[in-house]
């Protein structure tokens, strides 16, 4: 299966990532079928977030429990993943990418986790009320201290990306978009177009749109039903398939908890759009032709 280098790092990943926001509601039995599914199906980017879980019984950190549960009871499958998380999000402030939060926060999720580093360290989301210079600091000490071995992004505009760079001393290596056929804000938003200027990698999240695509009936979802007659596909892997379509090379990180469902998706990567099914899911998302 190709593999897709992120940034200009040494990590290659298959190009489909792996989400565990909803593994809090898992057992540590279950989310290890799920975890080995995924490796074996090539999803070898396993994406999650010390906030994954709240709202949940298990609580804040609830998903970093159990997947930390699994590499607890099998540790070898560390070796054979990406492991990527994030912090920043705190439920009251709502936001913290202040130093000493980070610093605190990177230890706990590694406990979580039950190992010593995070492949990738993401700022889940822009803290507006702490400067850049002051989160990159905590972002370069991880990366000395060897927490994190590299940085990445979420939910940041290009402009907040830069200015976080512009004080960092490694290269951003991916930023975490939301980017489905029914969220296509990256295709425009320059987001992509940074991803190809500095060679970093976007991270699709949510690409089947949370499991609205099963849900709405517009001009998208008939679009993704035509391309999927043609290829005999499905219409979440033509989903799945338009993100991927992209230039700068988009990973997709799917959330199914079903370990079936998981397997289905991995056909997404030999699904080949033609240029003009993408622009089709474009147009139909914009209600009007390309200019
Ligand atoms: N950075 C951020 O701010 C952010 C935000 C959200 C998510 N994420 C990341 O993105 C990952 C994926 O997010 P997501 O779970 O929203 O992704 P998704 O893959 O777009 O949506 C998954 C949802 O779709 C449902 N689904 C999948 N296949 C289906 C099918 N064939 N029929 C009906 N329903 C189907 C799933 O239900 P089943 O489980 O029943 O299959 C699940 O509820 C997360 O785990 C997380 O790592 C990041």
């Amino acid at each position: 299966m190709t593999k897709i280098s992120l940034g200009k790092s040494s990590l290659s990943v298959g190009p489909i990532g792996y989400g565990c926001w909803r593994f809090a509601q898992s057992t540590a039995k279950e989310a290890d079928l799920k975890i080995r599914t995924a490796l074996d199906c090539g999803m070898t980017l396993i994406d999650t977030a010390d906030i994954y879980g709240l709202g949940e019984p298990t609580g804040f950190g609830g998903a970093e429990t159990v997947l930390g549960d699994v590499l607890k009871t099998s540790p070898n499958l560390r070796g054979q993943m990406v492991l990527a998380t994030k912090g920043g999000i705190d439920a009251v402030r709502p936001y913290d990418s202040s130093y000493d939060y980070l610093m605190t926060a990177i230890d706990n999720s590694l406990m979580r986790l039950r190992t010593d580093h995070v492949d990738i360290y993401q700022i889940h989301r822009p803290d507006l009320t702490t400067a850049m210079a002051e989160t990159a600091r905590a972002l370069n000490d991880m990366v000395k201290m060897g927490k994190a071995k590299h940085i990445g992004v979420s939910n940041f505009t290009v402009a907040q990306t830069r200015a976080l760079q512009a004080h960092l001393d490694t290269q951003i290596i991916t930023t975490q978009p939301e980017f489905s056929a029914l969220h296509q804000d990256p295709l425009t938003d320059g987001t992509l177009d940074w991803c190809q200027e500095t060679s970093a990698t976007a991270l699709g999240w949510s690409p089947l749109a949370g499991g609205r695509i099963f849900s709405e009936n517009n001009d998208v979802i008939k679009t993704l039903d035509r391309i999927a007659k043609t290829h005999n596909s499905t219409r979440s892997n033509i989903a799945l398939a338009f993100t991927m379509s992209h230039g700068a090379d988009v990973i997709p990180i799917i959330g199914t908890q079903k370990t079936e469902r998981i397997i289905d998706s991995a056909k997404a990567a030999h699904v080949l759009l033609t240029a003009r099914e993408f622009y089709d899911i474009v147009e139909a998302y914009r209600g009007t032709p390309m200019p």
